[in-house]
């Protein structure tokens, strides 16, 4: 018997990322290739004809999965009853620019979103922030969520798994590995070029990762810039920030969550009341994290020694910096 239809709701549909992430929803890469999806599209007045071309596009692809396609400028009708919430929309950042300093233009974004969510989605609502700077838009809209009550605090993340994504392509490169013989890679914090991707505890088909590249030098000066400043060459290199990249990494990051992964996956969540990490409750950090039956757990108690702690603490300390900066919008 086939699945019931759930319902998938993505902001920014007009957009760059979204021209990458729709087709692939529905053609079944996130949810599964048994899962029908109806799409819920979010995106401004003045974007609406170009959803409409979007939405052409997709009847065009005639794919079986897709049960419907509802497009909207109002947050309310694009939350409704939605299982799973991408919050794509927002300004990207130019040239010269840091994800933070998007936090005043999209910020408010996230406080309306939020509460349009705990107040129409699914209450088993999952929802991936992606828009940047996307750890302090999720933690806004999981701050404006709790307000209304409903929805699970938990369920309101950031994406990470583009820097754990970049991060394994790195390590391939650097070992001459492929992708896929890596596991337990994490990358802690802010997804800013403070973020910390760690390959401490990684392994390539049962080696350690750590010993096989055997390179702190390299690690310091060329691994963790190039993984935290990739966003920026990117932007220098095309003119626009990332986009089918991003749109895989949303793709990865739910479709872990929901169907579960055998390796950890990086995800940007709230942090757990008195976790091993000393991370304030409900910041919106990196974590390893296991993913199974449709709900993810932090991986606790990992060793965290000198270095790791001066990293760890120094993208923390963006974080808090944001949360202070936003700290009026949440009155
Ligand atoms: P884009 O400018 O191509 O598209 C953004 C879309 O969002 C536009 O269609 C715009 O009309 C819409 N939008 C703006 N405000 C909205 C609102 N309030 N409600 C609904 N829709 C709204 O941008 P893009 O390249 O698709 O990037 C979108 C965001 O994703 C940016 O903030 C970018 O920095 C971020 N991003 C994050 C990551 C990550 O790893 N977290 C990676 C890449 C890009
Ligand atoms: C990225 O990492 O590619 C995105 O966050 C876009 C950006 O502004 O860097």
């Amino acid at each position: 018997m086939s699945k019931a239809p759930v319902r998938v709701a993505v902001t920014g549909a007009a957009g760059q990322i979204g021209y990458s992430l729709l087709f692939r929803i529905a053609s079944g890469e996130m949810l599964g290739k048994d899962q029908p999806v109806i799409l819920q599209l979010l995106d401004l007045p003045q974007a609406q004809k170009a959803v409409q071309g979007v939405i052409m596009e997709l009847e065009d692809c005639a794919f079986p999965l897709l049960a419907g396609v509802v497009a909207t400028d109002d947050p309310n009708v694009a939350f409704k009853d939605a299982d799973y919430c991408l919050l794509v929309g927002a300004r990207p950042r130019g040239p010269g620019m840091e994800r933070a300093d998007l936090l005043t233009a999209n910020g408010a974004i996230f406080t309306v979103q939020g509460k349009a969510i705990a107040e129409n989605a699914n209450e088993n609502v999952k929802v991936l922030v992606v828009g940047n700077p996307c750890n302090t838009n999720a933690y806004i809209a999981r701050a404006a969520a709790i307000k209304v009550g409903r929805t699970n605090p938990n369920n309101y993340h950031g994406m990470l798994r583009l820097d754990h994504n970049r991060a394994l392509s790195q390590l391939s490169a650097k070992t001459g590995r492929p992708v896929s013989s890596f596991k337990q890679m994490v990358v802690w914090g802010n997804h800013s070029p403070t973020m910390y991707a760690d390959y401490r505890f990684a392994t390539s088909n049962g080696d350690n990762v750590k010993a096989l590249v055997n390179d702190a030098v390299w690690n310091n000066d060329v691994f963790l810039p190039t993984v935290g400043k990739r966003g920026a060459a990117i932007i220098d290199a095309r003119g626009l920030s990332s986009a089918a990249s991003a749109a895989n990494a949303a793709i990865d990051h739910m479709h872990d969550w929901a169907l579960g992964s055998d390796d950890w996956v990086t995800m940007g969540v709230p942090a757990p009341a008195g976790n091993s990490y000393g991370i304030p409750e409900g910041v919106v950090f990196g974590f390893p994290c296991e993913c199974k039956g449709g709900s993810f757990k932090v991986i606790e108690g990992l060793e965290i020694d000198a270095y790791s702690k001066e990293k760890i603490q120094k993208t923390l300390d963006e974080l808090e910096g944001e949360r202070a900066a936003v700290a009026d919008m949440l009155k």
